[in-house]
């Protein structure tokens, strides 16, 4: 039993750090598409980085240090300003698997 246990959550953890739903990452993302492009690859005219395949921890981080202003980025902050940090989750688990 004990060993069932251990197993069930090494299988809940393996994917993520996160308890994260992608599928609503990917409905979040449409309103990202515009800057950082629909598979997340970034547009140099917009001077929006690529995104794609980055740490899911790393894309938390830096979208809550914008949310926070201890990033600047006046351009994107009106279109996270709103979320929450459950939908940041959900961006990073789907922006993460990316490639
Ligand atoms: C109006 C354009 C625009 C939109 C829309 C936009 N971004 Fe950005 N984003 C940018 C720009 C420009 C930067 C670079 C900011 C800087 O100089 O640090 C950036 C940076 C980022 C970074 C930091 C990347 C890094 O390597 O540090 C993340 C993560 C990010 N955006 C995620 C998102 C997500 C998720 C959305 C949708 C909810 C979104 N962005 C919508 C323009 C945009």
């Amino acid at each position: 039993m004990k060993l069932l246990a251990t197993t069930t959550l090494l299988v809940l953890f393996s994917s993520s750090v996160f308890a994260q739903d992608a599928a609503k990452g990917a409905q979040l993302f449409a309103t990202c598409v515009q800057c950082h492009g629909d598979q997340g690859h970034g547009d140099p005219a917009q001077q929006a980085p690529r995104i794609a395949g980055q740490h899911d921890w790393y894309l938390l981080s830096s979208l809550i240090a914008f949310k926070k202003g201890e990033r600047q980025n006046p351009k994107m902050l009106p279109f996270i300003k709103n979320l929450t940090e459950k939908d940041f989750k959900d961006l990073a688990a789907y922006i993460s698997g990316l490639n």
